[in-house]
């Protein structure tokens, strides 16, 4: 079976051609970051009219790349959501058209499981149960992933996720949109020890994070000083690096010994984060444990994970299981 998998859910137009037996058959992605850096932030109304005029194009050259035709598609999945109500309607229009014209299966996928599966794209991958660490732009969570549409939420953010907070706080140093890849750049040649800044809820005793506070704590930083140096502004990045991978880091290694699970997976934007990684690799070697990465390309919004959450999600209900139980509302 070879399912189409189409995101439109914000900035990114991503699509992509999972086959059952062979993998991924290819994958494109074009990325609106140039169109929105000059406002500092996605405009949703030119990321909608960017899709519409992006999603065709893509699906064309998708599979003039895989040398396939459209007839060769058995069904297809889009991003349900979460994301700009606009931009998804371009996905899902698109979609459920296409699907109708061909006679095949149309499904909405949510994003997050998009993510969440993502790493199962690379090998080696895990196995069935494990730990998954959600770092998004929109979503901060600690999951147990027991199978497809098996999820129960362990943890997550109570204000800002964890990219949300890179995006203010690059921001904050001036820096562009999107801010995570710049902020940790820029850390690369800060100061380890010259600011200190609170790592929040580090100590509080369940699994949830915080954010905003932290957020806070380097306008306050920031706002104390006329003049920031480049050094002040790399080191104050790293000061900030350093306390949300901090939390993010002894989160996800309690998540693992309160399930009793030996895998974490990392999804989402954030997981591209290069100290991040580093830092859960270690932790979880001293316990045993393996992380498990999306390939770089994967870990940010694209049509692959969507297309292989697809294609499970179709293949569990081949199986003759039931329709999961799922803390993601996934309606077809
Ligand atoms: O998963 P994603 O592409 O989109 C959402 O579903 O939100 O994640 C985007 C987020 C942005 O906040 C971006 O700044 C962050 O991931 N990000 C990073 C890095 N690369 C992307 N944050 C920290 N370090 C990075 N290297
Ligand atoms: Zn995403």
């Amino acid at each position: 079976m070879i399912v189409l998998g189409i995101e439109t859910s914000c900035d990114e137009t991503g699509i992509a051609l999972y086959h059952t037996e062979y993998g991924l058959l290819g994958h494109t992605l074009y990325s609106q970051i140039e169109m929105h850096n000059e406002y500092g932030g996605v405009v949703p109304e030119l990321a909608s009219r960017d899709h519409i005029r992006r999603v065709l194009p893509l699906i064309k050259q998708t599979l003039l790349k895989a040398e396939r035709h459209l007839h060769d598609i058995n069904a297809i999945a889009y991003t349900q959501g979460p994301g700009l109500a606009g931009a998804l309607l371009v996905g899902a229009s698109i979609g459920t058209a296409l699907g109708f014209a061909l006679n095949i299966p149309v499904l909405g996928i949510h994003h997050l499981e998009g993510h969440l599966l993502s790493p199962l794209l690379s090998k080696p991958s895990p196995s069935f149960p494990f730990v998954a660490l959600l770092v998004s732009g929109g979503h901060t969570q600690l999951m147990q992933v027991n199978g497809i549409g098996l999820y129960k939420l362990l943890g997550e953010t109570v204000d800002d996720a964890a990219g949300e907070a890179f995006d203010k706080t690059a921001k904050l140093l001036g820096l562009g949109y999107p801010g995570g890849p710049a902020l940790s750049k820029l850390a690369m040649q800060g100061q380890s020890g010259r600011f200190k800044l609170p790592r929040p809820m580090l100590n509080s005793g369940n699994l949830n994070f915080s954010f905003s506070g932290l957020k806070t704590a380097v306008l306050t930083l920031v706002s104390k000083h006329d003049c920031l140096t480049q050094q002040m502004r790399a080191d104050i990045a790293l000061a900030f690096q350093e306390a949300a991978v901090a939390v993010l880091t002894e989160k996800a290694l309690a998540a693992l010994s309160q399930t009793g699970l030996t895998q974490l997976v990392v999804a989402g934007g954030v997981g591209a984060n290069s100290q991040l990684r580093r830092s859960l690799t270690n932790r979880a070697a001293a316990i045993g444990a393996t992380v498990f990465y999306p390939e770089l390309e994967f870990c940010t919004d694209n049509g692959a994970m969507i297309a292989f959450a697809g294609a499970m999600r179709l293949q569990t209900a081949d199986n003759g299981s039931q329709q999961p139980s799922s803390s993601f509302t996934v309606k077809p």
